[in-house]
C-alpha cells in the first residue's frame, strides 16, 4: 500500500503513521524525522535545512525531492509506505508524479488529516518527542507512563524549536499558503480520502482503517 498523509503541523500525522505502519507492514519516511536526523549528524543537508526548519519555512524544494529520490528507491520500501510531511508543495507534486512513474508505482491514497488551528496549537506546544526513537507524546492528551521518559526506548523527551509558538504560526500558515493546494491536486486524480482529526486517537485511527480497508 502506498499513501500520502497530508495534514497541517501537529494534526497527528506521526501519531497515526506509527500505528498504520504497524498494521499493514508498511514503512513511515517522513521527510520532518529525516531532515532532523541529518542536522544531528551535521551533515551538509542538515546544515543548510537547520534555519529553515527552525523558523517554521519550508526547506528549498530541490534539496527535498533529492532527498526523496534516494529514499524511494530503498527494497525495505518494496511492501509499501507512507509519504509523512512529503509532498508539500506543487513542485514537489509534479516531482513525485515524475519518480513514481519511474519506479513503476501508483499511490493508493491521500489520506488529509483535517483539524483546526485552535486545537493544534494547543497540541504542538506540549509536544514531547523522544531523543531515541522519535516518538511523539502530549503532555495532557498523551502523557508517557514516566516523566520525561519514553515508555519505548527510556529516551529523555525534549521540546522541538519549531514547537514554540512563533514558528508554529509561521508553520500553520506555510501550510495554508503552499501545501493546502495539495488537496485540489490530488482530488482531480480522485486520491483524496479527507479524515477527522478531532477526537480520541482511537477513534481517529478507526476512520483511517476503515478508509485503508478499501485498498488491501
Ligand atoms: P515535520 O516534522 O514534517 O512537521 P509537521 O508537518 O509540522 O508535522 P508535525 O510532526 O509537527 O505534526 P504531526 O502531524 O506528525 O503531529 P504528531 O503526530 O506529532 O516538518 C518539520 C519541518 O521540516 C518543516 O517545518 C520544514 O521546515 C521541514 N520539512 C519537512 N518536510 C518538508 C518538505 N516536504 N518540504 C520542505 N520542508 C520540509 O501530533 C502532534 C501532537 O499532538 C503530539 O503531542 C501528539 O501526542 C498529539 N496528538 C496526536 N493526535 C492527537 C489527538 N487525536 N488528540 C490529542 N492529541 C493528539
Amino acid at each position: 500500500m502506498r499513501i500520502i498523509f497530508l495534514g497541517p503541523p501537529g494534526a497527528g500525522k506521526g501519531t497515526q503513521s506509527e500505528r498504520i505502519c504497524k498494521d499493514y507492514n508498511i514503512v513511515q519516511l517522513s521527510t520532518g524525522d529525516i531532515l532532523r536526523a541529518n542536522r544531528n549528524l551535521g551533515t551538509d543537508l542538515g546544515k543548510k535545512a537547520q534555519s529553515y526548519m527552525d523558523s517554521g519555512a519550508l526547506v528549498p524544494d530541490d534539496l527535498i525531492i533529492e532527498m526523496i529520490r534516494v529514499e524511494l528507491k530503498n527494497p525495505n520500501l518494496a511492501n509499501g509506505y507512507i509519504l509523512d510531511g512529503f509532498p508539500r508543495t506543487v513542485p514537489q507534486a509534479e516531482a513525485l508524479d515524475k519518480l513514481l512513474q519511474e519506479l513503476g508505482q501508483e499511490l493508493d491514497t491521500v489520506l488529509v488529516l483535517e483539524v483546526p488551528n485552535e486545537e493544534l496549537l494547543k497540541r504542538l506546544t506540549a509536544r514531547r518527542i523522544c531523543r531515541i526513537c522519535g516518538k511523539s507524546y502530549h503532555l495532557i492528551y498523551n502523557p508517557p507512563k514516566i516523566e520525561g521518559t519514553c515508555d519505548v526506548e527510556g529516551g529523555e523527551l525534549y521540546q522541538r524549536d519549531d514547537d514554540k509558538e512563533e514558528p508554529i504560526m509561521n508553520r500553520l500558515k506555510v501550510y495554508e499558503a503552499q501545501t493546502m493546494p495539495l488537496i485540489e491536486y490530488y482530488s482531480k486524480k480522485n486520491l483524496v480520502d479527507k479524515i477527522n482529526g478531532v477526537g480520541e486517537i482511537d477513534f481517529i485511527y478507526n476512520q483511517i482503517q476503515a478508509v485503508l480497508n478499501k485498498y488491501i
